[in-house]
């Protein structure tokens, strides 16, 4: 589809295709940028290394070549915050971001995460003990060929472990120049507060999309104290949107995708908000990253949240 054309669309359609106007109109963002840490610019529509390894994000991709085109097709198109993890392969996800991007460009943000182990295929074990931590940042130094990590994540709070202990590792990391700022996942609202009395807390990922939103109140928090917001799984993860979906038909009128309406609707959601989409695909990047150009407006806005909470009623009663 043609980008441009999408966006144009949107705008100039938005009186006849979404009908009604409301008396109450959000206050949508604008910003395209957004400071990491206040000192880290970066594009808010970013890109999640997770979908370039193999199947049930274990070992290596079957088209390795591709993997690499992926990466490096988004950073052309002007992505600068690559989130990943060395759990996802393991070790795959960032290996093949230093294969295909150092050495990096000026501005590049690359996000990697750690405390979340891998036994096996799409198993998932947190372990948040202070010198497995230390030795994760070491490795993710390595393999990212990096000096200092601009961004790195707690992947999850071990519940076996005081959050104070892990996150203490991770502020020695930091004090050692290791690291220049501190994330979260999948946290609420009272976990950040106790993290920041440990170390400054920069941004937080936990899942959200249309037709999820588990973690509103942790988005609003991060609005609040000007904290990072990605939400992981964006464009619903592997259950994905599908057609037949709400918005298949508000999309089809404006020759854009689910997909990139899903990204606007986020980007227009919050300023603080920086989504991540994962692909596998060079199309799909590119399709996604187009979707920072779709201005919505305040009804069109509205129309699409309150048609994908009939579509999460709709999930929900399938359960
Ligand atoms: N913090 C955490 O605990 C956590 C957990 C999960 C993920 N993450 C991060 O968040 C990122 C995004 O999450 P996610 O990958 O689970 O969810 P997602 O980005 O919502 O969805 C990815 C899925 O959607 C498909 N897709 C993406 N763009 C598409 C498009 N334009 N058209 C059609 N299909 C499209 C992908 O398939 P194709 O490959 O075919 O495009 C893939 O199966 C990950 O890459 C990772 O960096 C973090």
């Amino acid at each position: 589809m043609s980008l441009a054309s999408g966006a144009t669309l949107l705008v100039g359609r938005s009186a006849t295709m979404f009908g009604a106007t409301s008396s109450t109109t959000p206050s949508l963002a604008t910003n395209s940028v957004w400071k990491l840490g206040g000192d880290l610019p970066v594009n808010r529509l970013g890109f999640g290394a997770m979908r370039i390894t193999g199947e049930g994000i274990w070992g290596w991709p079957p088209d390795r070549d591709n993997a690499l085109k992926v990466l490096k097709r988004a950073v052309e198109l002007g992505v600068n915050l690559i989130d990943t993890a060395d759990a996802y392969g393991p070790e795959v996800s960032e290996l093949l971001i230093a294969e295909a991007l150092y050495p990096y460009p000026a501005g590049l943000v690359i996000a990697t995460k750690g405390g979340n182990t891998r036994p096996g295929p799409d198993q998932w074990v947190p372990d948040g003990r202070p010198e497995y931590l230390k030795r994760c940042v070491e490795k993710s130094l390595k393999r990212l060929r990096l000096e200092r990590i601009d961004l790195y994540q707690l992947h999850r709070i071990d519940p076996k472990v005081p959050m104070e202990e892990s996150l203490g590792a991770l502020k020695e990391m930091q004090t050692a120049g290791k690291i220049r700022h501190v994330g979260l996942s999948e946290v609420a609202p009272d976990e950040i507060e106790r993290a920041r009395k440990v170390l400054p807390i920069v941004s937080v990922q936990n899942r959200y999309n249309i037709a999820d939103r588990k973690w509103e109140k942790t988005l609003v928090y991060c609005e609040k104290e000007n904290l990072g917001f990605m939400p992981w799984s964006p464009v619903g993860g592997k259950r994905g949107l599908k057609p037949g979906d709400a918005l298949e038909a508000l999309a089809k009128a404006h020759s854009a995708t689910v997909y990139q309406l899903a990204l606007a609707w986020l980007l227009q959601r919050s300023p603080v908000m920086l989504p991540i989409p994962g692909t596998s695909s060079v199309a799909h990047v590119e399709e996604n990253v187009a979707a920072a150009k779709l201005k919505l407006s305040p009804q069109e806005w509205k129309t699409i949240d309150a048609l994908a909470g009939e579509g999460k009623e709709k999930l929900e009663s399938k359960k």
